[in-house]
């Protein structure tokens, strides 16, 4: 609640913006009527990992205002993850690093607090087309639908398996903290549909989580999918819907996604 009263003071105070749609705010927030952007963010993501001193973040998404709405308007925010001007996190790990896109590459700023400012230290940042490293939460295993239950079954097998490689599992629990370990390295990170609960087809939120993620991910030559759909192209209902997600590495999304599509082949 605090970062996210930080992060809403600056936002407001700037000028720039006419309205802002946060994970901690029931409804979008007017700025300034003149301001010619919206921006929505998870002021704190990895909330629980902040007792345990461990990574976390602050994940935003900015587009343009349209000058016909007015500034408490929600259904100005629901664009798809297409028309984002901009996107990108700010990871609170051993430094501080900003990455971000303006759809020209992702890159990777840090922190240097002995000059005050963000500088490059890793532009255009190339997720690597394959990987033998995975991010899921395993505990959910069972919830899930039967393609991700096998797509998983067969990395779990290792070489002997059908992916005939050995495979290596991390998870931080702060999507941040994933996605920068992604970006870094390559991977796959899933938080797949799970029938827990209809009203929740996924945890993560698309317009916090998913699409400013998914940008950075396809702007540094990787993919993000639903299961089902380019995550960038799903059209939002709501500011604060959930969505499953699969990103990461090209090759081994496109993997994954090839057991959904036997999936819903043979149905
Ligand atoms: P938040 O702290 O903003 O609520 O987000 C937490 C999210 C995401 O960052 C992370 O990948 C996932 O929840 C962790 O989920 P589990 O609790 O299932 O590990
Ligand atoms: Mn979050
Ligand atoms: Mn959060």
């Amino acid at each position: 609640m605090i970062s996210n009263q930080i992060i809403k003071d600056i936002l407001s105070e700037s000028g720039y913006v006419k309205a802002i749609s946060s994970e901690e705010e029931d409804d979008v927030v007017g700025c300034n009527p003149e301001g010619k952007y919206l921006v929505s963010f998870d002021p704190l993501d990895g909330s629980s990992n902040t007792d345990i001193n461990s990574l976390i973040g602050t994940i935003f998404s900015i587009f343009h205002a349209p000058q016909w709405m007015e500034p408490n308007d929600p259904s100005a925010f629901l664009q798809p993850g297409t028309q984002m001007v901009a996107a990108g996190y700010v990871l609170y790990g051993p430094s501080t690093m900003l990455t971000l896109t303006t759809g020209r590459g992702t890159h990777i700023y840090t922190l240097d607090k002995t000059h005050g400012g963000f500088l490059l230290t890793k532009g255009n940042v190339q997720v690597p087309q394959d990987t033998s490293e995975f991010a899921i939460n395993m505990s959910n295993q069972r919830h899930w639908e039967p393609a991700m239950q096998s797509y998983v079954a067969d990395l779990l097998a290792g070489d002997t398996g059908p992916r005939g490689k050995n495979y290596n599992m991390r998870w931080v629990a702060a999507m941040v903290g994933d996605i920068h370990r992604l970006l870094c390295r390559g991977g796959l990170f899933a938080y797949p549909y799970d029938h827990r609960d209809p009203k929740k087809p996924g945890k993560l939120r698309l317009m916090y989580e998913a699409n400013p993620m998914a940008f950075l991910m396809e702007q540094a030559g990787g993919m993000a999918s639903s299961g089902d759909q380019r995550i960038m192209e799903i059209m939002p209902t709501d500011i604060h819907q959930r969505v499953p997600v699969i990103m990461g590495s090209a090759n081994e999304v496109e993997a994954c996604l090839g057991y959904h599509q036997q999936a819903q082949a043979s149905e």
